[in-house]
């Protein structure tokens, strides 16, 4: 069934100069980008988006590193997408990911994993709805989709 899901190239992967590289993963597994901005993420954004994470050891690092410059939001569509994205995006400790991920291939760091992505349909909505106005959303396919779904 086709989902929408949300991902953020957070900032370590736009500093480092490689976010062509994540976004062309996401393109090439077939994946359709349906919003995508370059934005600076406030740390009271990034508490509402990370709310569940509150009290643990990590969270206020966290906040920082999400707000310490821009990162590329985006709403990826595709049949399954949160399942898929989350699979591509490999486990949270880069370190302990599997290669041909992409924190496996681009990261060393739990604190720098270069990129997010929704855990359920759930999040996605939510989160969708903390980085995105309904006018955002561009409706279209891909001309390839005939050829990516049977
Ligand atoms: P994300 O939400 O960013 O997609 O990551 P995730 O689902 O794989 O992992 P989650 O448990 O939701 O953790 C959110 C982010 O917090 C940072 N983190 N640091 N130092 C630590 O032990 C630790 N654990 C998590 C990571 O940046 C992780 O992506
Ligand atoms: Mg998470």
């Amino acid at each position: 069934m086709e989902e929408t899901t949300f991902a953020m190239l957070k900032p370590d992967c736009v500093q480092r100069g490689i976010i062509g590289e994540v976004i062309s993963r996401f393109e090439k597994k077939g994946l359709r980008i349906s919003a995508m901005k370059l934005v600076e993420v406030s740390e009271e954004t990034a508490a509402e988006h990370y709310k569940e994470h509150v009290g643990k050891p990590f969270y206020e690092s966290l906040l920082s590193y999400i707000s310490s410059g821009p990162v590329v939001t985006m709403a990826l569509t595709g049949d399954s997408a949160v399942d898929v994205v989350r699979k591509l995006v490999g486990k949270t400790d880069p370190k302990v990911a599997d290669p041909g991920t992409i924190r496996g291939d681009y990261a060393m760091d739990v604190s720098r994993n270069i990129v997010h992505a929704s855990d359920s349909p759930e999040s996605a909505i939510r989160e969708l709805g903390i980085f995105f106005q309904e006018e955002d959303f561009v409706d279209y396919r891909r001309v390839e989709e005939e050829w990516i779904y049977s």
